[in-house]
């Protein structure tokens, strides 16, 4: 949000009465969080409502008192939307909607806060902000996947191969749709266990009071409904500073800007001139204010780089809990601080990695020119294991030529026929064809592997895996 308005109205404090004297306001500055709770509200309105109601049904306020309350909150959240902003004696999001209630409804405001405390309504209102976030981040992440399915798709049609790597060194050759895919899984991954933080965090708080539970007969099934919560938390001591969800959450958008971080990576890798595999669009790259020739793929660097200030609010959280007494502390306000930055920046991250690899185009001649001979070692020496040598003494003698083609500074392929036979005698003229690219990748169909008939089975798994 933006910043604070510094006029000054009445203070609208939700405590105070033991107190003779102000509070300092250098305690008032390090203890406001209005300015980061403040995107709470349309939560904090919510289950306000549904407590109106839960009080109703506990017999604690009138029909008309609760049909009040419940109308109030809606006039309330309608001068929210319509950008009503806090004042600077707004203490935090919960303070703020009850200064707002007072303001339409009167007294009968002051009935709402019956049996309940901030401390279990700011980690219902977290929690509902959390499940509904990771609603969205299942869509952005999706949405990222089907950039990569398209990509697979058409790499696929096409039979491009390109050099996979392990040590950043070329290995073996692979389907060029093969490797995308092999940053869709870990997406796919990243969403189950987006899932799981979704479902940590549906279990409901409200109803625990400041620590002890409530004292007025409310439902808390009627509430976990209406609220679309899936379970009630079994221990109001736990309940009101239980802040794993956060945690699971911060570890899954960590996890996922890891895997952004690597497919990044290898597109800044593959976008290099000496590569060249990858061109890099207009709309998600940047100029050089001095070099004119430049195309630079910020959106990708930026990934890369959010991967260390997500690792960063992950790690600022569990620092903040552990060590914790048990029930509320006031250090657990910050765990909205961690949980928004890393939520924000990824639903800024994710979409521009999926627009940069949207415009990528991939160089089918320069993945193919980079597919040295030498790396289909390994195939010929799976051919002497066909005309019956063992692995190992075939990796000896393929090693061997290996060393001979390097130091005659040709490809493995240009070597002759005489120095096959000589390396091992089951060398036939049916060698060259182990040489070969398109054979390497045909040959490897078992189910995950690069083959043509592996990687269309992947393709068939990926599109079940987004819908
Ligand atoms: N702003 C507080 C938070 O985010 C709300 C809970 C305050 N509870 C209290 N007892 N002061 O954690």
């Amino acid at each position: 949000m933006t910043a604070l308005k510094l006029v000054d109205a009445p203070s609208h404090k939700l405590w105070g009465g033991r107190f003779a004297g102000d509070t300092a306001p250098a305690l008032d500055a390090v203890n406001r969080s209005i300015g980061v709770d403040f995107r709470l509200w349309p939560f904090d309105v919510r289950l306000s409502k549904a407590w109106a109601i839960a009080l109703w049904s506990a017999g604690v306020v009138s029909v008309e008192e609760s049909l009040a309350l419940e109308h109030g909150l809606d006039a309330v959240a309608n001068r929210l939307r319509a950008g009503e902003q806090p004042v600077a004696s707004d203490e935090d999001v919960h303070t703020l909607i009850d200064r707002l209630l007072h303001d339409e409804v009167g007294d009968v405001a002051s009935k709402l806060h019956t049996g309940r405390s901030r401390n279990d309504q700011v980690a219902t209102a977290t929690r509902l902000w959390s499940m509904d976030a990771c609603a969205t981040l299942d869509t952005a992440v999706r949405d990222l996947q089907r950039v990569m399915l398209a990509h697979a798709e058409s790499l696929a049609a096409a039979n491009v191969l390109m050099p996979a790597y392990t040590h950043m060194q070329r290995a073996q050759p692979v389907s060029a749709a093969h490797w995308m895919l092999s940053h869709f899984w870990p997406l796919d991954r990243d969403r189950a266990r987006l899932g799981a933080a979704g479902r940590a965090a549906a279990v409901l708080p409200l109803g625990s009071g400041a620590v002890a539970g409530c004292a007025f007969p409310i439902s808390r099934v009627l509430l976990q409904g209406s609220l679309g919560f899936a379970q009630l938390s079994p221990n109001s001591i736990d309940a009101v500073s239980d802040r794993d969800f956060v945690a699971e959450l911060l570890f899954t958008l960590s996890m996922l800007a890891i895997h952004l971080s690597r497919l990044a990576e290898d597109l800044i890798i593959y976008g290099t001139s000496e590569f060249g595999f990858v061109q890099f669009g207009d709309s998600f790259t940047t100029g050089s204010s001095m070099m004119p020739q430049k195309r630079n793929p910020d959106a990708l660097e930026l990934a890369r780089g959010s991967g260390g200030r997500l690792l960063g609010d992950l790690t600022s959280l569990l620092a903040t809990l552990k060590g914790l007494p048990s029930g509320y502390n006031k250090d657990l306000q910050d765990d909205k601080r961690a949980l928004f930055d890393a939520v924000d920046t990824m639903l800024l991250v994710l979409p521009g990695v999926a627009g940069a690899l949207a415009e990528c185009t991939f160089r089918a001649d320069r993945m193919k020119s980079a597919l040295a001979s030498s790396m289909m070692a390994t195939d010929l020496a799976d051919y002497l294991v066909g005309k019956g040598a063992t692995f190992r003494e075939a990796h000896g003698a393929v090693g061997a030529l290996v060393r001979q083609s390097e130091e005659a500074g040709v490809e493995l392929h240009a070597l002759p026929l005489k120095a096959f036979k000589a390396a091992h005698a089951r060398f036939g003229a049916d060698v060259f064809d182990a040489l070969s690219a398109v054979a390497s990748v045909e040959r490897r169909e078992t189910e995950g592997g690069t083959g043509t008939a592996a990687v269309r089975a992947q393709i068939a798994a990926a599109k079940v895996a987004l819908s």
